[in-house]
């Protein structure tokens, strides 16, 4: 399986499938079910420190195409910084080291070849509290893509984004009025407008509809949902209820480890471990 990691970064058409990878970590046992399908992120015995403290420890898991998997645990627990780590944005804070392995597509993403813009721009994020440009909504969508170099119809590809975020019909007609005039719901929706114009592969979530009222967080989780037929979607969520209705797989991290991954009926009904029972009907967290 390795001699993949000596392949540059290609197109997302050149596929690893994992159909039997228990023979390559001994942290596998965490993972109860051996998933079927094309894995897209991968993580071997990861640990993520800032400076000497451990935030993420000896994590092994693995992330399928076209499914959203929720990554759930108390506050505190490791989930935003596992989460940063996919796309290597954990380097912008300072100090922070990671050991283990780390894979896109089979590709360790730490290799000093890997480049991290164009990693960034196959792997999205979208963050907890809206955080649009100061600028018109058509050049929040549009900006990316355009520092990228896109040739196409740019006026097309807004279009396009902004309809797989589902904003296009409240937005059509005012595409050059500040994104600052939108509510905090249709801001988010725009942020994942923007992500999504740069055609990313994976869709890195960080509790997206904390900041919400629950009309808007039934759209992004409707949106979520029809998301993932194009994209690998990664949820960071504290809403056990939002992880239970919008996920596939599931993974509970505690201080800093992987307790539990395994599809998300199976963690909300019949969960392997007592601490993940515990914390799903509310004991801590
Ligand atoms: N920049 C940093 N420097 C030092 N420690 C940090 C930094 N960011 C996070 N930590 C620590 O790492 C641990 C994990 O933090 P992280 O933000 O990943 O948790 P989380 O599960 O996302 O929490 P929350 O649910 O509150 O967002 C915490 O103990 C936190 O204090
Ligand atoms: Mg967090």
């Amino acid at each position: 399986m390795n001699q993949v990691l000596d392949q540059p970064i290609r197109s997302p058409k050149s596929q690893i499938v994992h159909s039997d990878h228990r023979e390559s970590s001994p942290r596998e046992s965490h993972q109860s079910h051996t998933p079927t399908s094309e894995v897209v992120v991968r993580t071997e015995d990861l640990t993520i420190r800032y400076g000497n403290f451990a935030a993420v420890r000896n994590v092994t898991l693995d992330l399928l195409a076209h499914q959203v998997s929720a990554i759930i645990g108390p506050s505190g627990c490791g989930k935003s910084t596992l989460l940063r780590a996919i796309n290597r944005m954990n380097e912008f804070v300072p100090g922070t080291s990671v050991e283990g392995r780390l894979l896109y597509r089979g590709r360790h993403v730490y290799d000093s070849d890997c480049d991290p813009v164009e990693l960034r721009r196959r792997i999205g994020m979208v963050f907890q509290k809206p955080n649009p440009f100061p600028k018109s909504i058509f050049k929040n969508v549009a900006w990316g893509p355009m520092i990228n170099g896109y040739r196409g119809n740019i006026g097309d590809l807004v279009e396009r984004s902004l309809k797989q975020a589902a904003l296009w019909d409240e937005v059509k007609d005012k595409l050059h009025d500040s994104a600052y005039a939108l509510s905090g719901g249709q801001q988010q929706r725009l942020c994942i407008a923007r992500a999504v114009a740069l055609e990313p592969d994976v869709l890195l979530m960080d509790e997206p509809c904390s900041a919400l009222d629950p009309i808007a967080t039934a759209r992004i989780e409707d949106l979520i949902d029809a998301l993932k037929k194009r994209y690998t979607v990664v949820l960071v969520t504290h809403n056990m209820q939002q992880a239970a209705r919008v996920s596939d797989r599931t993974a509970f991290l505690y201080m800093g480890e992987l307790i539990e991954v395994n599809d998300t009926n199976t963690i909300f009904t019949k969960p392997g471990n007592q601490r993940t029972q515990d914390y799903i009907t509310g004991r801590f967290g």
